[in-house]
């Protein structure tokens, strides 16, 4: 069974010493569930610190595809790999709308999060035109088949995929668990096609808009390996409350 993993995306919010103070008051004891922090760059240092040898895993929200060179305020993966980070966010929706992100820069830093031994989360997800159009499955098939084009074959445990609806981040409204059961399990099909049985241990993380309250029954669908949370894993308790409504999924799933 794949072990589901949570991770918080601050995105551009917390200072090194905000997050401190969360770390500071942030317990969680999961083994159902593995989980991990993405603060802003200039916090990984401080966060790195907090977490010290614990289960907690730290995370970048961004990174560049090249080692080293003149990209002035650029990051590369060797950087936050001494940092001690483990995964790194690629193409979140905000980059690549926001940025200019394309699938083909996606893959070159998957690429490189990979050649690093680190794990890159790829999101993907359509806009609400997009789904409104009936487009979704083709939209998610193509950023899939693009932005993973690089993935190393043989080691699927070593991607993370996040679907994220961009109708859902941070509006509020969340995909009902069966909508974004359909789409992981889409997406689990295009994943087979590409890494044959590998494709079962590749993580599908759901990302818009998750909750304490919707976490249980989204964590609970058969192809939604844990969540990607951005404006509730700014709370600690939150951010717990969170972690132990999937784990509660995963408990009353192996009971089954
Ligand atoms: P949200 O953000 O939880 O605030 O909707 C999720 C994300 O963008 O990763």
């Amino acid at each position: 069974m794949r072990r589901p993993l949570v991770a918080a995306n601050w995105k551009m919010h917390k200072t090194p010493r905000e997050t401190r103070a969360f770390l500071a008051s942030f317990r969680v004891k999961t083994d159902a569930v593995e989980v991990a922090i993405a603060p802003p760059f200039p916090a990984l240092a401080e966060a790195a610190r907090s977490l010290g040898d614990g289960p907690i895993a730290l995370a970048a929200q961004n990174v560049h595809a090249e080692p080293s060179g003149a990209f002035t305020g650029e990051v590369s993966i060797g950087m936050l790999a001494e940092l001690g980070c483990r995964y790194v966010i690629v193409g979140h929706s905000e980059r690549r709308a926001l940025f200019g992100e394309s699938n083909d820069t996606v893959a070159r830093k998957l690429a490189a999060v990979q050649g690093a031994e680190l794990v890159p989360i790829v999101c993907v997800g359509e806009t609400l035109a997009e789904r409104e159009a009936g487009r979704t499955g083709d939209v998610v098939r193509e950023q899939l088949r693009g932005s993973t084009e690089s993935a190393r074959r043989d080691a699927p445990e070593r991607l993370v995929i996040a679907y994220e609806p961009v109708w859902a981040i941070g509006s509020g409204r969340t995909a009902t668990p069966e909508l974004a059961q359909e789409v992981h399990a889409l997406i689990r099909r295009e994943l087979r096609a590409r890494f044959g049985e590998g494709a079962e241990r590749i993580r599908i993380q759901y990302g818009g808009s998750v909750k304490p309250d919707n976490a249980r029954a989204l964590g609970a669908q058969p192809d939604i390996d844990g969540a990607l949370v951005g404006g509730a894993s700014l709370d600690p308790a939150g951010f717990s409350a969170i972690i132990r409504e999937i784990e509660a999924a995963v408990a009353e799933e192996s009971r089954t």
